[in-house]
């Protein structure tokens, strides 16, 4: 009888981003499933106490919280660096860090749309880059991009993170061609809403009033959802996916607007 492996005992990932949000999830996941995990945001005393939670917890996996700016290249080698020294190697890259603000297309100055696809796109080229080196002299590996499903499909006031989001799938494709000699799979996630502090940020209201999950009808998701997700694509299991985009997304969004499917509007 053929039995799913969804195992990622034993390896070490780096997650970025991680120091709440999806990032968050996908960390602590990934540590309860027995991986080492390395994982960064611009704040040690954001970062940190995640870090000390997985490791105060029953996870098999260890954390190490890496203070590191994905935007700066050297800080993200700085990253990479720490991770080997700590643990000995790098398996799978989460490229999570990432972020909008939303505008109509004419209101995003200059500086506006180069800082969203520089914190989307470009630190997912430096950690895709720094972090591959390692994968390419070792033993290969497993990378994850977050793009969205505003990557896929338009949508009003996010043109500049929709640019940014698509380019991680085109990038994803790409890579899994090019890097597959390398042992070296190369997938994305399009998350539809998940209910995160950067989403209640982003619409202007408070974490505390959003819904809880056995309220949501699916029509939000929650960090464990994408989470899930990222360890099948890390594992065996999903030995044969590589340029893929999954899409999680729930009960499909029927015009409604983000505030009624989070129940704040009728
Ligand atoms: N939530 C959704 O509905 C949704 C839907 C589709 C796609 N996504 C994507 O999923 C990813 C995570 O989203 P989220 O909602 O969990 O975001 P979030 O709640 O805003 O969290 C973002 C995380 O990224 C970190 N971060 C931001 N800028 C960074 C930088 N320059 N360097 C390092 N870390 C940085 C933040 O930490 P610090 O602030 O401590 O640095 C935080 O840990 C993003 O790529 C987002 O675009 C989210």
């Amino acid at each position: 009888m053929h039995e799913a492996d969804f195992d990622v005992a034993g390896k070490t990932a780096i997650v970025t981003g991680a120091s709440q949000g999806i990032g968050e999830s996908i960390a602590k996941t990934l540590a309860a499933g027995g991986a080492d995990v390395a994982i960064c945001s611009r704040s040690m005393d954001r970062v940190g106490p995640v870090a000390e939670e997985i490791n105060d917890s029953e996870a098999d996996g260890e954390a190490l919280a890496v203070e590191c700016n994905v935007r700066e290249r050297e800080q993200v080698q700085n990253l990479v660096d720490e991770t080997v020294a700590e643990f000995g190697d790098v398996d799978i890259l989460i490229n999570n860090a990432g972020g909008e603000f939303v505008a109509p297309f004419e209101d995003i100055s200059a500086n506006g749309w180069e800082t969203i696809v520089d914190l989307n796109l470009n630190s997912t080229v430096h950690c895709t880059q720094l972090a591959g080196e390692v994968m390419r002299e070792g033993d290969g590996g497993v990378i994850i991009n977050m793009s969205s499903v505003n990557g896929q499909h338009a949508a009003p006031g996010e043109s500049h993170y929709g640019a940014s989001k698509a380019a991680i799938i085109r990038l994803t494709e790409t890579l899994a061609v090019e890097w597959a000699e390398y042992g070296i799979r190369v997938n994305c996630i399009a998350p539809g809403l998940i209910q995160t502090p950067g989403v209640a940020e982003t619409l202007g209201i408070d974490s505390e009033d959003m819904p809880p999950r056995e309220e949501t009808d699916r029509r939000i998701g929650y960090g464990e959802d994408i989470a899930d997700v990222a360890q099948f694509l890390a594992s065996p299991a999903a030995a044969f996916m590589n340029g893929e985009t999954v899409t999680v997304k729930g009960v499909p969004r029927a015009g409604n607007s983000m505030s009624q499917d989070l129940g704040l509007e009728d």
